[in-house]
């Protein structure tokens, strides 16, 4: 019987199919998502394993989304995004006439279209369209159908669900006018250079499984793509041990503007 294939071997095989180096991320919290995932699909080893992603496009593209995942919602933490508007973006525009926007780890879309709604409901000057990028291209796909849940529009003011949304059943399809303001890309965060001169950029509940080195390599090109005052906005669970070391100050919680 041949031996069982190793945990290196998976993530060099994985890797040639999908463009995705998994070394990057944690690997007990990796190994614990994909054996889930085999199971769940009467797979025990990671031969054959390989061989099923290889020859079957939609176990590979579940599998993707499995391990990447992409839950997000509109305007997820709330009193985040009120401080966003009150005070951060305020203090932008100071610097800035125009202020150019980048959703990183965007999901199905959810985050880029809520900056879009605000931009529009406070007349924010923006600097282009909203930059809007992911690794996986199933959940880029999603978002620009623009086909939401209640759930995941559950802290749209009514108001803004009115105007910029069309209910279908129980689905509410994101309007035209919002979907022409982001332009959404694929990109590896970890691998892939960063276009520059961002004012603000958020990268929020994306790094969760990336080790720490991944992290502060991640924080440090976010910075450099940062003009001075920029900031960066990230996720409720998150903190940022070395900012100062990355060139970052805390200005808030939650929120870490360039040096
Ligand atoms: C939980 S979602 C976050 C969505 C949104 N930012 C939010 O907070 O609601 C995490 C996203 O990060 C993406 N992601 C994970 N690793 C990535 C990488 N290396 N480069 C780009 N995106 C990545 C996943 O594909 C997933 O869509």
């Amino acid at each position: 019987m041949a031996a069982a294939r190793t945990w290196e071997w998976f993530i060099g095989n994985f890797e040639h199919i999908s463009k995705i180096d998994l070394t990057y991320y944690k690997r007990p919290q990796m190994e614990r998502r994909i054996s889930s995932f085999m199971r769940s699909i009467d797979i025990n080893d990671y031969e054959e394993f390989i061989r099923v992603l290889k020859s079957d496009k939609v176990i590979l593209e579940r599998f993707i989304l499995h391990i990447t995942i992409n839950v997000s919602e509109f305007f997820r933490n709330n009193n985040h995004w009120q401080k966003l508007v009150n005070d951060i973006i305020p203090d932008l525009l100071k610097q800035h006439s125009r202020i150019k926007i980048w959703s990183a780890g965007c999901s199905t879309g959810e985050e880029a279209y809520s900056l879009a709604i605000l931009a529009l409901e406070y007349n924010l000057p923006l600097d282009g369209k909203i930059l809007a990028t992911d690794i996986d291209r199933g959940v880029l796909e999603k978002a620009d159908i623009g086909l939401y849940s209640k759930k995941a529009v559950e802290n749209v003011p009514a108001a803004y669900l009115k105007k910029y949304f069309t209910q279908q059943g129980d689905f509410y399809r994101i309007n035209d006018e919002i979907k022409k303001m982001v332009s959404f890309q694929r990109q590896d965060l970890l691998r892939d250079k960063f276009d520059k001169g961002f004012d603000l950029i958020l990268c929020r509940n994306v790094v969760i499984y990336f080790t720490e080195e991944s992290k502060n390599l991640l924080y440090k090109k976010f910075a450099d793509a940062m003009r001075v005052k920029g900031i960066l906005f990230i996720g409720s669970t998150e903190q940022i041990f070395q900012a100062k070391e990355l060139g970052l100050t805390s200005v808030a919680i939650f929120f870490y503007q360039k040096q």
